[in-house]
């Protein structure tokens, strides 16, 4: 059900968001106990790190955050849209929850992120989910309390799914981990691979000032954090669109003078922008991880032409090259996608080619998946799933004998590593991250988590390398 054209310029003229926080808040002080809500994120660190945002104005608003959906007063999803399963499953958990709904009308639900940012969605959920209250796109954050004033003010089924392109600096994030912070440095994409929905929804690269990422960095690490991970589609065009420019590479070497004991990461880095000065970073900043996210998506440049990644392999091979001739054993893991229109078999065997040369410590492979309004989504394609699937178990056997054979270095090394856990399945067996971003286990106490500590490998698998505290 669209809204009505009154309704439609309420919407429009809604007051600012200070002060819908402040209006909402009075709502809601007259109930008994505080109001709840469930906030679920779905997709990249991104979208994670937009939920810290969500939720810290939901607090500010007077929401308790609660695990327990059923008790909910307000449920809000922050979705993906960058492959049909991830859609689907958005879809499935908003069927699964209208009985909720319907057991209590007063109940508020949301669904902002990159797949309602999509028209077609958001006009689905309109029409099919009309229990569904409130619809946002991408940066929902610029938008959630001036929606829930105007449900306030009775309107239902709100929709706004404009790009939000201002980046207002949000005080009250609530984090989701005490030592480990994501920081987004820059938001949308101009790259346009063809495969891809994320520049159609999340719009055109926007920086973040440099002053505000230094001011946000030097509070994390004062009050603790050890690492912190730095996020944008491509990071390697961040300042491009800023007046005073300033490189990424030039951002690091200035994060990296701040004093302490904490690392830095960052994803994603496009090859096509990827410099020698970024690879002299990763090896020369005292704080910065030893590990490279390069994510390449086929090893044919015939695929890559296509996919509009804008390099060759020749290129990609020179970077890598460029840094493991200053380091032979940096780390470096990718992305790839299996299955995109029409790759032969030529350009399959000319990605295991590539994985078999560079040796990734890890990747993430992707089966194609059409997204609509892509340019890809209308190329022809006449490969099986059955051989897509049949090409991603041959690409995923390959890198566990990589995995297996790489990891073998460490034996008889010391790594620093970040604790972040215990193992579900091993009680007493602790996990974390070195520097490199290989998987650590080890045995100890939950004491260590947040912490850094020194562990002698001893042993490795394909997914992890095993050792003990010194
Ligand atoms: N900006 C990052 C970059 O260029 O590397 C990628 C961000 S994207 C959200 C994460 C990964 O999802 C991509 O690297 C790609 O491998 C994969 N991906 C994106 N669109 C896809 C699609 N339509 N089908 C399958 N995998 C896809
Ligand atoms: Fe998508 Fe390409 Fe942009 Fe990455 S660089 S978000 S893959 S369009
Ligand atoms: Fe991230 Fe998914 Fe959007 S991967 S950028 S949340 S489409």
């Amino acid at each position: 059900m669209k809204i009505d054209s009154e309704n439609l310029k309420k919407l429009e003229n809604l007051p600012d968001p200070e002060t819908c926080i402040r209006e909402v808040r009075n709502w809601l002080a007259d109930r008994s106990e505080p109001p709840k809500a469930y906030l679920h994120v779905f997709g990249c660190q991104l979208n994670v790190a937009e939920g810290e945002k969500l939720a810290g104005i939901l607090q500010s608003i007077g929401y308790v955050m609660t695990d327990a959906i059923q008790n909910a007063d307000l449920i809000l999803y922050h979705t993906c849209a960058v492959r049909e399963n991830a859609e689907d499953r958005v879809f499935g958990t908003l069927g699964s929850i209208k009985k909720l709904k319907q057991d209590n009308p007063e109940l508020i639900l949301c669904v902002t992120g990159c797949m309602t940012a999509q028209a077609h969605i958001a006009d689905k959920i309109s029409e099919s989910y009309r229990y569904v209250d409130i619809v946002l796109g991408t940066s929902p954050a610029n938008r959630l309390a001036q929606m829930l004033y105007a449900y306030m003010q009775g309107i239902r089924h709100a929709q706004d799914i404009t790009v939000q392109t201002e980046i207002p600096e949000y005080p009250g994030i609530v984090r989701n981990s005490r030592y480990k912070a994501s920081v987004p440095i820059m938001y949308g994409c101009n790259n346009f691979c063809t495969y891809c929905i994320v520049p159609y929804v999340r719009g055109r690269e926007r920086s973040r000032k440099p002053g505000d990422i230094l001011t946000e960095v030097r509070e994390l690490i004062q009050s603790g954090y050890k690492e912190i991970m730095f996020l944008g589609q491509n990071v390697n065009s961040y300042g491009k669109d800023l007046k005073n420019q300033i490189t990424f590479p030039e951002l690091l070497r200035e994060i990296d003078k701040i004093p302490g004991e904490y690392w830095i990461r960052f994803m994603s880095s496009h090859p096509k922008d990827a410099t020698p000065e970024l690879m002299d970073c990763l090896l020369e900043c005292e704080h910065v991880a030893k590990h490279l996210h390069l994510p390449v998506q086929s090893g044919s440049d015939e695929i890559l032409k296509r996919m509009n990644r804008n390099y060759t392999i020749e290129k990609y091979l020179s970077q890598v090259d460029y840094i493991r001739q200053k380091d032979p054993e940096f780390s470096l893991t990718t992305d790839l996608i299996v299955g995109f229109p029409d790759e032969s078999r030529e350009d399959f065997e000319a990605t295991l080619e590539l994985v078999r040369k560079v040796r990734y410590d890890n990747m993430y492979s992707f089966i194609y998946s059409k997204r609509a309004g892509t340019k890809a989504a209308s190329m022809p394609d006449g490969i099986s799933d059955s051989e897509k699937s049949a090409r991603m178990q041959e690409l995923l056997a390959l890198q566990r004998e990589i995995s297996i054979t790489n990891h073998k270095r460490f034996i008889g090394k010391i790594l620093t590593v970040l604790c972040d856990g215990e193992s579900r399945k091993h009680p007493g067996i602790m996990t974390g991250r070195s520097s490199e971003n290989i998987l650590v286990e080890f045995p100890g106490d939950s004491d260590l988590i947040g912490q850094f500590v020194r562990i002698r490998i001893t042993d490795s698998r394909s997914s992890c390398v095993t050792g003990n505290l010194i």
